[in-house]
């Protein structure tokens, strides 16, 4: 074998989990068999509401149970929750426990998918660092997410320079797991969006194929795309006090549904009433399936029956309030349930979190080393590079 060929093979090489030399074609290869890949996650920043179940919580527990996900990711976003958090963090803390029991309610199985802190994958941070490279400021500066937020917090100037890059960490989260599908909400486009970016200039600036091209899958329809406050307003959020929680008692469910915000015009009951822009309607394009009509509502055969009669006027708000209130209560209730039983044992929870970010941490340290390797920046691991300067000084 030439110098040139030997030194060719090693740096085409890497080595795979199981300790076999793999080529780069191989790499390929495996990429293809092992198929699809999941990554997503939620900053541990308070308790999950009703908002990320439909946008978000729901569908990964449908793409988990489906059976077509070789691996799934879900990571509690610790430190992106620090990033603007830097001087509470006991909040943190405490909401990771809290996230982790709105997962287990909500059906994911840690059998079928590894629930992790991001924190706890300290390689992240290392791919970070590298991405930081390949990134401009001016692009991250055209973050649209990224735009709102600093005006939403009023940081304008004081900007902590971790929550200005935090895209850039979110493509180490994606791209440390190869994943090829990130379920999101549309908030978290223009994530991936940069994190495709970084992967196409990673691969092309360092000749290799290590990282894998991410795509965004977004809920499918337009209510449970962004869910509004019970006060009608586009964003839910604790301060504003109009999120129905997963972890919210039967009572506090009702009492939140009956005083949600309808049509303002909508004055008596025989007035037409307006259903688009009214939460209430919202929250039933969200969660309403119809054999709950046959069940609770058999005036009606659907939603869009409903919806109509509304139109014309004759229907009152707290009917339809009510309506909406038992099918809360039936999405709902296996939910509170499963969490009840989790809350008994809490330290079984820390232990998922624990084996989940161990496996985390085993393929993120792969995925690092082949960067590593791609980068020239693995000096130790490669003997040809020795072995030719060697001879460059030594040699004939
Ligand atoms: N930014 C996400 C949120 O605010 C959390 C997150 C961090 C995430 N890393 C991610 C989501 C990677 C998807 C993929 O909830």
């Amino acid at each position: 074998v030439s110098r040139q060929e030997s030194w060719r093979s090693q740096r085409d090489c890497s080595r795979g989990a199981a300790g076999i030399t793999e080529t780069r074609q191989h790499r390929r290869l495996r990429n293809i068999v092992v198929g699809k890949i999941i990554l997503t996650g939620d900053r541990p920043t308070g308790r999950l509401h009703v908002g990320h179940y439909v946008g978000s919580l729901r569908r990964r527990v449908e793409l988990q149970n489906s059976g077509e996900y070789s691996d799934i990711y879900i990571m509690i976003a610790d430190s992106q929750a620090l990033t603007d958090n830097a001087d509470n963090p006991e909040k943190v803390r405490q909401n990771i426990l809290e996230v982790a029991l709105d997962y287990l309610s909500a059906g994911l199985d840690p059998e079928k998918s590894t629930i992790f802190i991001q924190s706890m994958v300290p390689e992240l941070y290392e791919m970070t660092a590298y991405f930081m490279d390949i990134v401009t400021v001016s692009r991250l500066q055209r973050n649209p997410t990224v735009k709102s937020e600093i005006q939403m917090r009023n940081f304008e100037a004081s900007i902590p320079v971790g929550f200005f890059t935090y895209p850039i960490s979110q493509a180490a989260d994606i791209t440390a797991f190869k994943a090829n599908v990130v379920p999101a909400g549309e908030d978290q486009m223009p994530m991936v969006e940069q994190t495709r970016e970084i992967v196409h200039k990673f691969n092309t600036v360092y000749n290799t194929d290590t990282l894998v091209m991410p795509d965004i899958l977004l809920p499918s329809n337009d209510a449970c795309r962004r869910l509004p406050g019970t006060d009608g307003k586009a964003k839910m959020s604790k301060s504003l006090g109009n999120c129905i929680y997963l972890s919210d008692t039967e009572e506090d469910v009702k009492k939140k549904v009956m005083s949600m915000y309808t049509d303002p015009n909508h004055l008596k009951v025989s007035d037409p009433g307006q259903v688009e822009g009214n939460t209430v309607f919202t929250y039933l394009d969200a969660f309403c399936k119809d054999e709950y009509f046959a069940e609770f509502w058999p005036d009606y055969k659907n939603l869009d029956e409903v919806k109509e009669h509304y139109k014309r006027g004759g229907l009152g708000d707290v009917k339809v309030k009510k309506f909406l209130n038992r099918v809360l209560e039936e999405e709902l209730r296996p939910i509170r349930e499963r969490r009840k039983r989790w809350e008994q044992d809490i330290p079984a929870v820390y232990e998922i979190l624990k084996s989940g970010s161990e496996k985390a941490e085993r393929v993120a340290a792969q995925t690092l080393k082949e960067m590593r390797a791609a980068m020239k920046i693995n000096y130790f691991d490669d003997a040809a590079l020795i072995a030719e300067q060697s001879e460059k000084y030594n040699g004939q």
